[in-house]
């Protein structure tokens, strides 16, 4: 169940959800993050943008318990924490949904919900499983979120990429979670998926979490997104409010307009990749601000 108090949450805006800052992180001699900052706030999506590499999964794992950081201050609450383990994270309200969701393919959806977290009925040898009110929980759970899937005894195997990730999204709203950390959810994802999960990523921020959304889409995180951190090789190239910056903007920021010009002089040099020149040349277009393109576009 939901222990948040939301309204209160909302009268009395306390510290950050979470907070880091200058956080730095090393695996080995491989620096994977320097001095990044950031903060979640409950009701915010804040956006983590950034390239294969830049650091986005490195920089979530430190707030979901994987990885410690090394350097910097991370606050859950207002209070210094490392987290030691996903476990920790959880106990502290932060919950992770990964690209590679860990769902049982064969198994009902209602058995995935509440996976780990079963309810029983009775004690000792009479102990069982509570399927009516466990059918009947993710029922109105995925109902609330808006999802309307017609049997919840279907395999969860059955379902699309995207209803799965909604599945889960759904999962640790019920289980309480304060923050939602969505690592790449739409990544795998259609135009049609892609919209449908960005929904109930607007679900959960009206539910009072603070949702952090990594994405390398910048289509896919404006609309949705109220803050942007932009990673580029482990650091911050920049931290905005949605107010000051517009999805060209951030899409230039994102490409880097000198790397675009130049990728799509290689493309053309190397031949018959028409169509790409063409779209890094909508890229550039939409950089100097001409052509922002369509926000489903990608
Ligand atoms: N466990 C690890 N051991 C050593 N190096 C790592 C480890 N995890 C990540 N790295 C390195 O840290 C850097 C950041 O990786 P990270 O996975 O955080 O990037 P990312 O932004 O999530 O990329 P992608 O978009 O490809 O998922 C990379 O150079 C990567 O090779
Ligand atoms: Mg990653």
């Amino acid at each position: 169940m939901m222990t948040t108090n939301e309204s209160e949450l909302l009268a009395h805006p306390p510290a950050p959800l979470m907070e880091l800052e200058n956080v730095g992180k090393s695996y080995g001699n491989i620096i994977a993050l320097t001095d990044v900052s950031m903060a979640v706030d409950a009701g915010r999506v804040t956006c983590v943008l950034g390239d294969n590499g830049a650091g986005k999964s490195t920089l979530i794992k430190i707030m979901a318990g994987l990885h410690s950081h090394d350097s910097g201050t991370f606050k859950i609450m207002g209070e210094e924490r490392t987290l030691r383990s996903p476990r920790e994270a959880l106990d502290a309200g932060i919950a992770a949904v990964y690209q590679d969701l860990a769902v049982v393919a064969l198994m009902p959806i209602w058995r995935n919900f509440f996976l780990g977290s079963e309810l029983t009925l009775g004690r000792g040898a009479f102990k069982r499983l509570d399927v009516k009110t466990m059918k009947q929980t993710t029922k109105s759970e995925l109902a609330r979120m808006g999802i309307d899937l017609r049997d919840v005894d279907q395999p969860i195997g059955q379902l699309s990429g995207g209803e799965r990730q909604c599945v889960a999204i759904a999962r640790a709203v019920h289980f309480g979670a304060k923050a939602l950390i969505l690592d790449e959810p739409t990544a795998a994802l259609g135009v049609k998926q892609s919209g449908v999960v960005l929904r109930y990523i607007l679900q959960a921020r009206d539910r009072g979490l603070g949702v952090i959304f990594i994405t390398h889409n910048p289509h896919h995180a404006f609309p949705v997104g109220d803050r942007f951190l932009l990673l580029k090789r482990g650091k911050s190239m920049g931290y905005y409010e949605k107010k000051d910056i517009t999805l060209a903007e951030l899409t230039g920021q994102m490409a880097g307009g000198a790397e675009l010009a130049e990728l799509a002089h290689e493309l053309e040099e190397l031949g018959g990749h028409g169509e790409l020149v063409t779209e890094v040349q909508a890229e550039l277009d939409g950089k100097s601000g001409t052509a922002p393109g369509d926000p489903a576009a990608t």
